[in-house]
Parts: C-alpha cells; sequence; structure tokens
C-alpha cells in the first residue's frame, strides 16, 4: 500500500466508432512523478487522456486509478477523488467572469472552503486577481490558460493531466505556466502531461513516452532522452 502506481494502464484501445485512435497502450505513473507524452498530431494523445478520465465511451483494457478500476466510473466521479484533466483548448466558460469560472472548478469541494481556495486559485496568478470581474472570453490566450489550471487546481489534484497547456502561447507565458507546473510537483502531485513542444516536454517531466498512430514507440527517462538527441530522430525525422 501506499507504493502502487497512481495511475496504471495495460493493453488500453480507445475507439471513435470502427476508428481505433489507441493502441494496446500500457504505463504506470508513480507517486509524484510527472510523465509527458509526445507526438505528432493524430497520435492519439489527447484521446488517451480522454480514456483516462472516462469522457470516451469505447475504451477497452485496464485503467487503474489509485488501484482501483475505472470501468464504468462517471467522469465526475473521478475528479471528485482528484483526477483533474484541462482539456486541449481551455474550454472555459467565455461569458462568465474570471472569478465564477475558478469557482466552478470547486464543485466537489465543500462550500467552507471554497473561498479560500478562490483566494489561493488567484494567488497563483496574480493576473487573475485583477481582472476577477472580467468576462473570461474577452481574456488573452495565456490568462486563458491560467484560468483553466487555476479552475483545475480547485479541485486539489492528486492526478493533474494537462493537455497542451503551452499550445499558441508567447514564450514568456509559457514560462509562467510551466512555472506553476514546477511548484506542483514540488508539492508531489502527480501529472500526466501532453506537449507538442518536445523541448518543453522533455525539460519538465521526468518520463516521456513517445506515440505515433495510437501506440506508444518509446518512451524513457527525460534527461536520457534530452541527452540523447532521440527526440529529434523519433518525432522530426532527422
Ligand atoms: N471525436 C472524434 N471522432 C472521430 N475521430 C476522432 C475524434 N477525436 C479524435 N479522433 C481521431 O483520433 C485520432 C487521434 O486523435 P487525438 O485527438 O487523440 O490526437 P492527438 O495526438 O491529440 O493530436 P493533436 O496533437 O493534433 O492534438 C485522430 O486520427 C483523430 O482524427
Ligand atoms: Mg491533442
Amino acid at each position: 500500500m501506499g507504493h502502487e502506481p497512481v495511475l496504471s494502464l495495460q493493453k488500453v484501445c480507445a475507439y471513435y466508432g470502427n476508428l481505433c485512435a489507441v493502441r494496446d497502450v500500457s504505463l504506470e505513473i508513480n507517486p509524484g512523478e510527472t510523465v509527458c507524452i509526445i507526438g505528432p498530431n493524430g497520435a492519439g494523445k489527447t484521446t488517451l487522456l480522454k480514456s483516462v478520465s472516462r469522457v470516451i465511451p469505447k475504451v477497452e483494457g485496464a485503467i487503474r486509478y489509485r488501484g482501483a478500476s475505472t470501468a464504468g466510473v462517471a467522469p465526475q466521479a473521478l475528479v471528485a477523488h482528484g483526477l483533474i484533466h484541462v482539456p486541449e483548448g481551455r474550454q472555459i466558460f467565455p461569458s462568465m467572469t474570471v472569478e465564477e469560472n475558478i469557482e466552478i472548478g470547486a464543485f466537489a469541494v465543500p462550500g467552507g472552503v471554497r473561498k479560500d481556495k478562490t483566494d489561493a486559485a488567484m494567488d497563483m496568478f496574480p493576473k487573475l486577481r485583477e481582472r476577477r470581474r472580467q468576462l473570461a472570453g474577452t481574456l488573452s490566450g495565456g490568462e486563458q490558460q491560467m484560468l483553466a489550471m487555476a479552475r483545475a487546481l480547485m479541485g486539489q489534484p492528486h492526478l493533474l493531466m494537462l493537455d497542451e497547456p503551452s499550445m499558441g502561447l508567447a514564450p514568456k507565458v509559457v514560462s509562467e505556466i510551466y512555472r506553476q507546473v514546477d511548484l506542483l510537483r514540488g508539492r508531489g502531485v502527480t501529472i500526466l502531461l501532453v506537449e507538442q513542444n518536445a523541448r518543453i516536454a522533455l525539460r519538465n517531466s521526468d518520463r516521456t513516452v513517445v506515440m505515433a498512430s495510437g501506440e506508444i514507440r518509446h518512451q524513457g527517462k527525460s534527461a536520457d532522452l534530452l541527452a540523447g538527441g532521440l527526440i529529434a530522430s523519433l518525432v522530426f525525422g532527422k
């Protein structure tokens, strides 16, 4: 007990109709580890995260979260147990304020602590505090990403899944996002990250998994891959 993986996937396949988007993926993530998935467009990275959070229906194979099978478990029940997914494209509520968006992230948290948590979330990203009454749809792309993360953190993540948090953002904003990721790693949050930028991925994770055409093609310690220049050949074909 206590040493079991936070997440374990065994021969996981995921389908959209007849299309197999994830094939035979086996992967374990240990407590406190940050694992990053990289790979080309359409590789199945997002589908893998959606399989874990059970937001797509057709998933085969075994997925265990904190030792228990998630088969047939509702996505909201997983959120309540600390499995938090920040989806690709952020998906904030544009016509609600920054503050309201953050509060929504705490729907699974008892009322009394909600206010403290909202404050703590805004401490992480002071920009959000300045803009708390602004409609989320009018935030810049980087601010929207910060908001999506702040909202996710309201759910007290035990396993945090981030799908391309740096997408479309200026380098400065990317650094700010990853500074927060770093703080979370320091606090022992287990993280499963999808990142299109291989360099960022390798620098911000313990282990990196390379996917292509729905399958795992390679995995290893990020530091080793960074040193070996292996990623360039695998991902960019150079
Ligand atoms: N809702 C869907 N219905 C049908 N096919 C889908 C659906 N979502 C994804 N796919 C297909 O599944 C495959 C994997 O898609 P996925 O979004 O998981 O890739 P990805 O690795 O996240 O790519 P990207 O880097 O572009 O985000 C693709 O071929 C895609 O077209
Ligand atoms: Mg994707």
